[in-house]
């Protein structure tokens, strides 16, 4: 049962968090252990409200989220709206954008979520990079038929997160390349990609001049064939964290001074390691990359993105 008043504005704080269905384990569990002001409210799925009890000790954004955002009031979308008359961003919990607007970094925005078909909720949030660029966090892209693998998605979804743009002809390396999602996405935007995967690459990135396979596992590949060309890396390996993170360190160090952008993903094999996600940033910190976010992805499953500089 929800611990929300139905009335205009709560005494405490409450916030909402999206995450992919799916995730809510993850996302609880990451508050539980790193937000303990934060006590459990209400969730359904890909939908989890938490109660301030004590301030917020630190800056709020779990991992384990899409979006979040501060509870302002809830009631039928006619409460809501005759409430507040201004712009909002609306949309449900199933990705249906009902109504959008054009809003900056640092607008306050406020949004009313589809919760079900009788439960609306009312909401702002700070846009930024700690926010999602698009209503819900729901992703824009859409896979094209010929691509490889539903990989292709995580690219556009990791750049349109984090607001960045790769320049045509940039060098990627992407470690964990097989059968070509990602790669593809790259390429179409232009890129020279290299991909080290022991798996085969599908045809329509194998044939591309732009691209070049190193067919092996990252452990047998040479670091010293890297000539400082390496702009982005992606790594999208199927390992557990830890050994994807040993594995590339051998690989940041050797394309550190030309690397303009990292996009880790990260598998969450299982749950206990939730309580390793602060670590994991530190590794990558310690690799002597400047962690700028970590999210999830619209399009990840059991995984979250790190981006780092
Ligand atoms: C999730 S898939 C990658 C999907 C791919 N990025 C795409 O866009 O289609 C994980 C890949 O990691 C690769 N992999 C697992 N261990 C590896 C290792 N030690 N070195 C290189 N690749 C590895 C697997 O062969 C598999 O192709």
């Amino acid at each position: 049962m929800s611990q929300i008043q139905n009335d205009n504005a709560p005494a405490a704080n409450f916030y909402y968090f999206l995450c992919n269905p799916g995730s809510e384990k993850f996302l609880k569990e990451e508050i539980r252990l790193i937000y303990p002001e934060l006590v459990f409210a209400y969730s359904t799925e890909g939908f989890l409200t938490f109660k301030e009890t004590r301030p917020l000790g630190k800056t709020l954004r779990p991992v384990f989220c899409r979006h979040f955002g501060k509870f302002l009031r809830r009631g039928t979308y006619e409460e809501l709206r005759s409430a507040w008359v201004g712009k909002a961003l609306f949309y449900s919990l199933e990705g249906e954008i009902f109504e959008t607007y054009e809003y900056k970094t640092g607008d306050w925005v406020k949004e009313i979520i589809k919760v079900s078909e009788t439960q609306f909720y009312f909401g702002e949030f700070r846009a930024g990079i700690l926010t999602a660029p698009s209503p819900g966090g729901f992703s824009t892209a859409v896979l094209p038929e010929e691509s490889p693998s539903r990989a292709y998605l995580k690219v556009i979804d990791g750049l349109n997160y984090m607001g960045v743009k790769l320049p045509e002809n940039d060098y990627a390396l992407e470690i964990g390349s097989s059968p070509g999602g990602a790669t593809y996405a790259l390429l179409n935007m232009g890129l020279r990609v290299e991909g080290i995967d022991p798996g085969l690459m599908d045809p329509i990135c194998s044939n591309n001049p732009k691209f070049k396979h190193h067919r092996q596992s990252i452990q047998d590949f040479h670091v010293s064939s890297l000539k400082d060309h390496v702009q982005w890396l992606y790594v999208d390996m199927n390992l557990a964290p830890e050994a994807t993170l040993r594995e590339i360190e051998k690989v940041v160090e050797a394309v550190r001074p030309s690397l303009k952008g990292a996009f880790i993903t990260l598998k969450m094999t299982k749950f206990e390691l939730v309580s390793r996600v602060p670590m994991y940033l530190n590794l990558v910190g310690k690799m002597g990359l400047n962690v700028v976010m970590a999210t999830q992805l619209p399009s990840h499953k059991q995984e979250f993105l790190i981006y780092a500089e």
